[in-house]
């Protein structure tokens, strides 16, 4: 059954029952639809256990919905991704990533004094407590960015303890600078932990630069050759629609976690810190990294290609890259990565021999049964990686660059639940399959 009603459709969901009638044995039990705003249908089995005694089991929730939200939408069937009703796509063609993230966040495009506040208020909050330089050091040399990021920014709410109390009431009277640090601060952090690791002096922020320059800046400016905004107009844009086109994407595994750490009514840094640590394994924000590892094997091996997607085929590893939870013909995002990639090589005069072989492996996949047959089609990470590598980002600074964009999805996340009337700390249930009771065995008796 398609996930959104068509509009012919309609008139039927109108004229159906608010209710939904669950048979179990002879008991009959009604419960409440809901309907989204874009026909998306529920049913409501809050009084499912007190009821019937039974809970719904759903291992991996994707027939689950765990909040009402008005901050992004998706339509896998259809390929559809809008922050708050913005088509991404118009959104990438005129918009820059502050400017999303303000939206994404305050669920309205600002007005001109609006983005300047908001644009003046992170630039000019780019540095950080010099006591927390330290915390680099405390890092073996080779730590992944990723476990520092969620590190610093657990500790920066340390530094501001009036934004990060664990009083609901107080945390959301210091939102807007809290969210404004976290955006501003996460893009340092990255940075500082790159140079850090490359035994480089920090670079301090310019706030003559947009978000994605200073960015580039803190990364690569050096004394004797310092970040020139003109000499890198198309690799500063094509980070900053990098991280416009990951700024949210609806009840993901890491913005789920945001909200399960939210619920506690913990701080919006210990939440976002949570968000990071979700985002980093290889079958979430870990895959823009996985797949050009799985790229750089197959052109070690000579393959091209169709031996690894025999081996994907077989369930011996994953074409990574491929696939999603929701997206099940394509990802919007991906088309227009690709087109940046195009701009950025054509640019910079490079070609990547990885890119012929993701060309190459999409082509075969897409006429392949298997993966046909399973809807399985590029995401987002299929080419980011490799967008990002010709911009000169670090392998291991990759899902650091998705974790930067995800920041205003997370931070919108976590206040539309603060805000919400819905407090309930998330506590799911569980079908327990282990030993049923036993007494204790001493340890003579045990064998
Ligand atoms: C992101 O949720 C989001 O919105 C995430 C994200 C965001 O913006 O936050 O979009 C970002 O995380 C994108 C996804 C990045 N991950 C990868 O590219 C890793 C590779 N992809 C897979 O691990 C997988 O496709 C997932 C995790 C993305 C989705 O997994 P599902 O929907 O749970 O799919 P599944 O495991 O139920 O697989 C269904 C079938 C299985 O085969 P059968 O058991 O039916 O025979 O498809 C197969 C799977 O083995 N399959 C794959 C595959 N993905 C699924 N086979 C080979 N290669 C793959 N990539």
């Amino acid at each position: 059954m398609p996930r959104v009603i068509r509009p012919n459709q309609k008139q039927r969901l109108e004229s159906m029952d608010k209710t939904a009638v669950l048979k179990i044995g002879d008991d009959t039990y009604d419960f409440p639809i809901i309907v989204g705003s874009e026909g998306e249908r529920a049913v409501i089995v809050e009084k499912l256990r007190n009821q019937s005694g039974f809970i719904t089991f759903d291992e991996g929730y994707g027939n689950t919905g765990s909040c009402k939200s008005a901050i992004t939408f998706i339509d896998g069937e259809k390929g559809i991704l809008r922050y708050r009703g913005y088509p991404v796509e118009q959104m990438a063609e005129n918009s820059t990533f502050l400017e999303s993230a303000y939206l994404v966040i305050y669920g309205e495009l600002p007005t001109q004094p609006q983005l300047e506040d908001f644009e003046g208020r992170v630039s000019r909050n780019a540095g950080l407590h010099s006591d927390m330089e330290h915390h680099f050091e405390g890092f073996p040399a080779d730590a992944h960015p990723m476990a520092i990021m969620s590190a610093l920014l657990n500790s920066l709410g340390c530094f501001h303890p009036e934004m990060s109390s664990n009083n609901r009431k107080q945390d959301l009277e210091h939102f807007d600078d809290a969210a404004t640090f976290i955006i501003s601060k996460a893009r340092t952090i990255a940075a500082m932990s790159y140079r850090k690791k490359m035994n480089l002096p920090v670079v301090e922020s310019r706030q003559d630069l947009n978000y994605a320059e200073n960015f580039l800046h803190m990364m690569f400016s050096e004394s004797d050759h310092p970040y020139d905004p003109s000499e890198n107009k198309e690799a500063s844009r094509a980070v900053d629609l990098f991280f416009l086109l990951h700024a949210d994407h609806e009840q993901n595994c890491s913005t789920s976690t945001v909200r399960m750490v939210a619920s506690s009514h913990a701080n919006l840094f210990a939440s976002v810190s949570s968000g990071v640590c979700a985002l980093w394994g290889p079958l979430h924000g870990g895959a823009n990294t996985a797949v050009i590892k799985m790229l750089e094997s197959i052109r070690e091996s000579g393959d091209d290609g169709q031996l690894f997607i025999e081996g994907a085929k077989s369930g011996k590893h994953k074409l990574m890259g491929f696939g999603h939870r929701v997206y099940k013909n394509f990802d919007p995002r991906t088309k227009i990565i690709t087109k940046a990639l195009d701009k950025v090589l054509k640019t910079l005069g490079r070609e990547d021999p990885l890119l012929d072989i993701a060309r190459h492996l999409e082509k075969v996949a897409l006429s392949d049964d298997y993966f046909i047959k399973r809807r399985l089609y590029p995401n987002v990470d299929f080419y980011s990686g490799i967008l990002l590598r010709a911009i000169g980002i670090p392998l291991d600074m990759f899902p650091v660059m998705f974790a930067i964009g995800r920041m205003p999805g997370w931070i919108a996340n976590w206040k539309e639940l603060a805000d919400g009337s819905h407090s309930h700390i998330h506590r799911p249930r569980q079908i327990y399959t282990g030993s049923t009771t036993r007494d204790y065995v001493p340890m003579d008796k045990r064998s």
